[in-house]
């Protein structure tokens, strides 16, 4: 899809994967809606994309709640006047054993990572479905990109809240896009390993080995950017040189 004039939502988009999606999308021409609770992060990346000629939105928002999502939908309504691009990236990780791991972080995780994706998209569908225009010469100008993970399709210990709600994932994204395929809307899931972000650290890790920010954004354009004819429906990015397990 030629992105130059589209309009995009992206969930997370105050640091990390989203904000780098939400950077080169404007660069494109999109016009961005960036979504997250931080509120400075949120509005001092708006402002960064606006201060280059972009067109970008700040909307503050926790996703968690159902009626949150659908007032985030209205104010790109209001702004953009529609929506072609849904990437839903934003998630929470909290690691411990079944054994100890407290309800409370089970809740977080699954209602961030699942709830939260399930509530943004569906208030989104109907506007999608207005902006989408169907056709089979150019396969539609609706996305939803869902970021997933490696670890929706391998467990590990400390995982089982975050593995299930990228499992989860896998099964929410397959069925949605056979509902909306047809409608001019290609859904997919990007699923990376090990990215160098501040996902559950207080800082960059800066391990050298890991995937960058860049790595997810370039994989996301690549699905967006498409011909008409091709959905790129699921992505598996891993370190090329990952430290060896022992
Ligand atoms: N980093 C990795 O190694 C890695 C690997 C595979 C997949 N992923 C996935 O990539 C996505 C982005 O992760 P990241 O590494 O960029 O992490 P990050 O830097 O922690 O960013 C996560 C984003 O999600 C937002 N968010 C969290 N809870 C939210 C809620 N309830 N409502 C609205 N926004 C919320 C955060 O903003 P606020 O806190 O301000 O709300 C933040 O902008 C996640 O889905 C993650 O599971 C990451």
């Amino acid at each position: 899809m030629e992105l130059q004039g589209k309009i995009a939502l992206i969930t997370g988009a105050g640091r990390g994967i989203g904000r780098a999606i939400a950077r080169d999308l404007a660069d494109r021409g999109v016009s961005v809606a960036l979504l997250g609770r931080t509120e400075e992060q949120i509005r001092a990346e708006a402002e960064a994309i606006s201060s280059v000629g972009g067109r970008a939105l700040s909307i503050v928002c926790d996703l968690r709640t159902a009626s949150a999502a659908q007032r985030a939908v209205e104010t790109v309504r209001e702004h953009f006047g529609g929506l072609n691009i849904l990437i839903n990236n934003a998630g929470v990780g909290r690691f411990a054993t079944v054994a100890e791991m407290d309800p409370a972080d089970w809740d977080a995780v699954l209602r961030t990572n699942l709830d939260g994706v399930f509530y943004i998209t569906r208030a989104a569908l109907p506007l999608m479905f207005e902006t989408a225009n169907p056709s089979a010469q150019t396969g539609g100008d609706g996305f939803i990109v869902n970021i997933g993970s490696l670890a929706g399709k391998t467990g590990f210990v400390n995982g089982a809240a975050y593995c299930a709600s990228k499992w989860g994932l896998i099964g929410f994204t397959e069925s949605l896009m056979l509902e909306v395929r047809d409608k001019g809307i290609r859904t997919s899931i990007v699923m990376p390993g090990s990215v160098d972000t501040t996902f559950n650290v207080k800082g960059l890790n800066q391990s050298e080995w890991k995937l960058t920010d860049r790595d997810i954004t370039d994989a996301v354009l690549g699905i967006l950017e498409a011909s008409a004819k091709a959905h790129i429906s699921r992505v598996e990015i891993r370190p090329n040189n990952p430290p060896p397990k022992r």
